[in-house]
């Protein structure tokens, strides 16, 4: 008798500020039989996202938190190796975002997306053509309404979401100006992406750049960090400026957050702050996805991978992102073959 044996990470205690490595288990599982509507996927793809700490944090949030011992949330793309839904045939490559961190899993067929072989690589999906594409995509056309001539700041500038949002706003006709960490992320952000501007935020002349950068001021701010750096963009709001608050990365790993000096920026532009999550509007997703991967097509969308190798290095990976140790969407890529053959008769 052949059966397989999943590799899953577990969380093992709440952080104390930082994610350590320590904070996690390795846990190994027997791969389950899929029930009645579900699918076994062999997941070939994880992906790492800032939002798996609100997660592993106690405090109220807008997902359910996790308890200790509970799987590590989060999205991957695999194939499907057994399929009790007739939707989703074996060899079907799928994504989705109830997978979790581990080897194999074992879902509702109707948690999966099929993933058309669309002339992008598959791990795209998780990515450029996934839900941060989707997320840079919603928050700037939807909460964003941004408009030809705008000028847009976005934080996180060369991460999954920033990286997307500055290069829609070019091929909207929009000015973009991105902030990161470093001067190799602000080059690339420039060079390769096509912005118009990067500013370091770690520089020591950060406010006065981000000035220089912004002589028309700023109409859309596309927040992903929060904390200092969503204070600085705040001095150089315009009139009737929209704060689009998708993320705010600097903040996950503390308590209360560095408090914001420049409100009265709001009140005196009238400006509009609006935050969303991308999951709630799941009707938006299918247009953007096929505008998105047309882009990438073309030529006109570009993307970089921060690819970290097998399952058991992603709690180092994942720490190593929330401090801006990654250079591109994070991925973890799972063992090619990942089937532990155990008694065989
Ligand atoms: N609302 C939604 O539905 C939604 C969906 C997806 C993502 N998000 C949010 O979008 C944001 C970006 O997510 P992502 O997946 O694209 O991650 P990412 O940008 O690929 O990676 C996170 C980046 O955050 C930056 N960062 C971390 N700590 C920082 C600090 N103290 N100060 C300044 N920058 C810091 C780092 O970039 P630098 O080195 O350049 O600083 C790091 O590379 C996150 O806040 C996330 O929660 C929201």
């Amino acid at each position: 008798m052949t059966s397989r044996i999943n590799l899953q990470v577990r969380m093992r205690r709440f952080p104390q500020g930082r994610v350590d490595p320590a904070d996690f288990e390795l846990v190994e599982f027997p791969v389950p039989e899929p029930g009645e509507g579900e699918v076994l996927v062999r997941n070939e793809w994880l992906s790492l996202d800032p939002y798996m700490r609100l997660r592993m944090d106690p405090r109220r949030s807008y997902v359910e938190g996790l308890r200790l011992g509970d799987l590590m949330p989060g999205g991957t793309v695999g194939v499907v190796v057994a399929s009790r839904d007739p939707t989703i045939p074996p060899g079907a490559r799928v994504v989705g975002t109830r997978m979790g961190w581990q080897l194999w899993s074992c879902v509702p067929g109707s948690a999966l997306r099929t993933i058309a072989d669309n002339g992008v690589p598959l791990s795209t999906a998780l990515g450029v053509c996934g839900m941060p594409g989707v997320t840079a995509h919603y928050g700037l056309f939807v909460v964003g309404r941004l408009r030809r001539g705008e000028t847009v700041v976005v934080s996180a500038a060369s991460g999954a979401v920033g990286s997307v949002v500055g290069q829609l706003a070019r091929i909207r006709g929009a000015r973009a100006i991105g902030i990161a960490g470093g001067a190799a992320k602000c080059r690339y952000v420039v060079e390769a992406l096509g912005f118009d501007d990067c500013i370091d935020h770690r520089s020591p002349d950060f406010e006065a750049r981000l000035a220089d950068a912004t002589p028309q001021r700023v109409d859309v701010q596309f927040e992903n960090v929060g904390g200092t750096v969503m204070d600085a963009v705040l001095a150089r709001l315009n009139e009737h400026a929209r704060i689009v608050l998708c993320g705010l990365v600097s903040e996950y790993e503390q308590g209360p957050a560095s408090g914001l000096r420049n409100t009265r920026e709001l009140l005196v532009n009238r400006a509009t702050l609006q935050a969303f999550i991308v999951s709630e509007h799941l009707d938006y997703w299918p247009g953007a996805l096929e505008e998105l991967a047309q882009w990438v097509r073309s030529g006109e969308l570009r993307y970089r991978e921060d690819v970290t190798e097998g399952l058991e290095n992603a709690p180092a990976a994942f720490a190593s992102m929330l401090q801006g140790g990654n250079f591109g969407k994070k991925l973890v890529r799972l063992d090619d073959d990942p089937v532990i053959e155990q008694g065989v008769q």
